[in-house]
């Protein structure tokens, strides 16, 4: 990222990562990352979802777009944790409510996994393969203890939506439509 990219405020940064990377595939999905992303947000804003999690739902994965690994990373057995980045790129500016189902995204598709037979029978292909780079299902001691994180219901909630906006060619808003979700959802902002 730039250095002028970085001097920007924090909503201004995000918007501009997605104008610079958004067009990179979703790794083997047949949308790009902004589709996937405005397709979540847009779904969630559709199902009245707090402006939280509809900030949440748009920036679950701006963790890809901050790393080079290649597109094809988990044909080489590598998993970008992005999960991870994203949530401490995030936890600087944005409310727990935002950062922790992004955070905990992954580890929300292993427990729909271990619990859900459903769940996984509708997997894509692609998600089917990062799972096994991330851990596989969870076991039934690790799902009953995820269960009980403060934020468990957001991660599923997300994690559902994740699943489901991969649909080629789906009109949205655009991005700009979803900006003031994110201004409502910093840190000292928050209105609700
Ligand atoms: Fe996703």
């Amino acid at each position: 990222m730039s250095d002028d990219v970085e001097t920007l405020d924090p909503v201004s940064h995000i918007l501009e990562c997605f104008r610079l990377r958004g067009d990179s595939g979703y790794g083997k999905e047949a949308v790009s990352q902004l589709e996937h992303a405005l397709q979540s947000a847009y779904a969630a804003e559709q199902a009245n979802a707090s402006p939280e999690l509809i900030a949440a739902c748009l920036l679950h994965d701006v963790g890809h777009l901050l790393h080079d690994l290649p597109e094809d990373a988990p044909d080489q057995g590598i998993d970008d944790e992005h999960e991870q980045l994203g949530a401490a790129w995030l936890v600087e500016h944005f409310v727990p409510e935002v950062v922790e189902p992004i955070r905990l995204h992954v580890a929300a598709k292993r427990y729909l996994c271990a619990v859900d037979p459903e769940y996984f029978s509708k997997l894509s292909p692609p998600s089917i393969q990062s799972l096994e780079l991330q851990g596989g299902p969870m076991t039934k001691t690790q799902a009953a203890h995820f269960e009980l994180h403060p934020h468990f219901e957001a991660a599923i909630k997300l994690r559902r939506i994740d699943d489901q906006a991969k649909i080629p060619g789906l009109s949205t808003p655009p991005l700009s439509h979803f900006a003031n979700y994110l201004s409502q959802s910093l840190i000292g902002r928050s209105e609700s």
